[in-house]
């Protein structure tokens, strides 16, 4: 089975990957790799940092290096927060008072105007090759109010209408199927496999 290095320090994240990958590739994380670096999101969309991460990793470790970049696009907010979703009002303040504010700045905004994405873009930088990019995204409306209990950040705000729930309110399984992340990450599989690597 191929090793592969996946840059992210998320527990979380290497499990997702690794579910996906699982039956071809064996997933490092960064630290199992002996690497312990932070490499500064530089990029103007999701598809530039997650290659700065990937390429950077890379070089430093000479084997093949996954990286993702994630984040909540909402129209009527021009797309904020965007690249900045980690970063929106901060770091460290808690998803509960982010969530709040996106729902505030929405308030009395009709359904239709309501339509929003979760994108992720998944980059495989293989030494002496180009880099491979991929785009997921998962279509949904932010909610009136936060609901569900699963997942993580934005996403008891993120209603999905044909479910009629969050994907706060999804099973992790049902995430995976159907989320910006599960779809990039099995595109990124079969360009890699596609490329014999
Ligand atoms: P990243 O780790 O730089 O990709 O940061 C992505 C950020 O986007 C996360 O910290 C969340 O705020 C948001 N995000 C990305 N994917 C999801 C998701 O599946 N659910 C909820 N929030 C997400």
């Amino acid at each position: 089975m191929k090793k592969v290095v996946f840059a992210t320090k998320n527990k979380g994240k290497i499990k997702e990957i690794q579910a996906v990958l699982g039956d071809s590739y064996n997933v490092v994380a960064m630290e199992e790799a002996g690497i312990d670096a932070e490499i500064e999101e530089t990029g103007s969309t999701f598809e530039e940092n997650a290659a700065i991460k990937a390429e950077a990793i890379m070089k430093l470790c000479g084997e093949i290096v996954l990286a993702d970049d994630s984040g909540l696009e909402i129209d009527y907010l021009n797309g904020e927060p965007g690249i900045y979703s980690a970063r929106y009002m901060g770091h460290d303040t808690p998803y509960d008072i982010k969530n709040q504010n996106l729902i505030d700045r929405l308030d009395g905004v009709e359904d239709d105007k309501r339509t929003a994405r979760f994108v992720c873009a998944a980059a495989a930088a293989v030494p002496g090759k180009k880099t491979i990019v991929v785009r997921g995204t998962m279509e949904g409306i932010i909610a009136r109010k936060a609901e569900g209990k699963n997942g993580f950040g934005y996403d008891p705000i993120f209603y999905l209408p044909e479910y009629k729930m969050t994907s706060a309110q999804l099973s992790p399984e049902e995430k995976n199927r159907i989320s910006h992340r599960g779809k990039a990450l099995r595109e990124l599989k079969k360009r890699l496999e596609e490329s014999g690597d």
